[in-house]
């Protein structure tokens, strides 16, 4: 049998640089587009200065993100003149998807732009290249194309992995360009998700994530030809042998279904800690952002939530200086941090994006008043994160190693706690891929410090 990981026999290697910017979801799409390559002979290099092709697989969620995708161009462009133009470049993802003709027009040097629905024909894409230049391939298709023409094999790097299960956003927040740069909702059936997940874990993975803009919105055909709910593919999922853990992201406060909620309640292998965007707490601005629901429903969903689970930790996204947020507005965030506790989350400024509502809006906010309410908040979070991390001193919790940690000397290895925290484990690097129970003792900002218990390993 051979090894459908490896370069086909006789070929020489051709070496691969992808960079990734943005969500998970990227991150995702960049291993299956390495995935896709592989059968041509490409295998993955760390560093521009050695490949023979490079992708960037970009973000257009804020403008800096944008932004990126042309100063990183502009390095890749003096590379291939260096290299007497012996390298390809690939522009992927959002902003590939968001402003195809203006890369092309801008950086000259790019070869070919491919939208995320459309990754899948690299391969066709990079024989055509060597003929005419400048193609551009939009997402002008349907996932299911993409996802029914990936290789079934996958590289894997480690005991944990991505798996996308849904796509795309009908939701309309007036800030947000998904809707715009990865189409509908649509969902992967669920036999299509079993079998991935079962070729993870046939590799060694023993937690997966299940990727989606709006995952608990999944609504994938199931085996009898109906529709299956998010809760319902976490218990399938959890049957399969070798996959002890499930987590998924990112979720909509409106499809926070009760049977998702129960899951939490009665599915060992779902993970105690949920992503849970509510953005702001002001109502009226949850009103302009055309997020279908007030302060008031998402606090009573997180009491559900720690109703079903306990110990949930929370997490989240928000947005400060939303155009019209007041002081007041703000201070209502600040309220409901307090009140939902997190574990972590991250918090932005508000950024126009073009094509979308908000960006029309009257009373935009000054980036300094934007600057101030960030730091208000980040600091807030922060302790939130650091005490919810002292908190766990004292406990033994589970851990997933999976990876060396810095002190080689010390055998250090680092590993995920159910609550998503790194945990630091001296002599436990023979432990890589394994669930272990590890004695807290202590909790910092970003990280946990453990010991080994005296239990066994599963
Ligand atoms: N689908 C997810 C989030 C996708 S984008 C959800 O609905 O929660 C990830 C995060 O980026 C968002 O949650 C939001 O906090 C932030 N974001 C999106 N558009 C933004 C903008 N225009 N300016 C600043 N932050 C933005
Ligand atoms: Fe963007 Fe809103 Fe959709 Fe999330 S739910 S991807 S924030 S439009
Ligand atoms: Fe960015 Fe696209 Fe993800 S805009 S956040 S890479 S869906």
């Amino acid at each position: 049998m051979t090894d459908t990981l490896s370069p086909p026999a006789g070929q020489a290697a051709k070496r691969l640089f992808i960079k990734t910017y943005g969500c998970q979801m990227n991150v995702y799409d960049s291993e299956r587009m390495a995935d896709v390559l592989r059968p041509l002979g490409y295998a993955a290099t760390d560093t521009a200065e050695d490949a023979d092709f490079v992708i960037l697989n970009t973000c257009h969620i804020r403008e800096k993100a944008a932004e990126k995708v042309y100063s990183e161009l502009g390095k890749m462009r003096e590379l291939k003149e260096a290299k007497g133009g012996a390298m390809t470049i690939a522009v992927a993802g959002c902003v590939a998807q968001a402003e195809g003709e203006e890369i092309m027009r801008r950086q000259p040097a790019v070869d070919l732009v491919v939208g995320p629905q459309a990754y899948h024909q690299l391969p066709e894409l990079l024989t055509r290249t060597a003929r005419a230049r400048g193609e551009r391939i939009g997402a002008d298709f349907a996932p299911d194309e993409k996802f029914d023409s990936l290789p079934a094999a996958r590289g894997v790097d480690g005991p944990t992995a991505f798996l996308t299960v849904q796509e795309g956003c009908d939701k309309f927040c007036t800030f947000c360009v998904v809707p715009y740069t990865r189409g509908a909702e649509w969902s992967r059936p669920v036999a299509a998700v079993l079998a991935e997940a079962r070729e993870l874990a046939a590799r060694g993975v023993r937690e997966i994530t299940l990727l989606g803009q709006n995952v608990n919105a999944y609504d994938g055909e199931g085996p009898d030809g109906r529709p299956s709910s998010l809760a319902r593919l976490a218990h399938a999922l959890a049957e399969i042998p070798g996959l002890d853990r499930i987590r998924y992201t990112t979720s909509h406060p409106n499809d926070m279904t009760d049977d998702l909620i129960a899951a939490h309640r009665d599915l060992d292998a779902l993970m105690p800690y949920l992503h849970l965007p509510v953005q702001s707490g002001s109502d009226r601005i949850l009103r302009l952002m055309n997020r279908k629901h007030g302060r008031t429903k998402y606090l009573e969903l997180v009491d559900r939530i720690r109703e079903a689970r306990p110990d949930m930790a929370m997490s989240g996204d928000f947005i400060v200086g939303f155009p019209g947020e007041t002081d007041a507005d703000f201070e209502q965030t600040m309220d409901l941090v307090r009140r939902v506790n997190h574990a972590m989350a991250f918090s932005f400024m508000y950024s126009p994006r073009p094509g979308t509502p908000a960006a029309g809006m009257a009373g935009q906010v000054p980036a300094e008043v934007m600057r101030e309410r960030l730091h208000a908040l980040q600091a807030l979070l922060l302790e939130q994160q650091t005490a919810f991390n002292a908190a766990q001193a004292g406990r033994t919790l589970n851990i997933l190693f999976d990876r060396k940690g810095r002190h080689a000397d010390r055998r250090q290895a680092i590993g995920r706690s159910p609550y998503l925290q790194s945990v630091h484990v001296d002599g436990a690097d023979h432990l890589i891929g394994r669930i272990v129970p590890v004695e807290i003792v202590s909790g910092q900002q970003n990280s946990l410090t453990g010991r080994l218990a005296q239990q066994k390993a599963a």
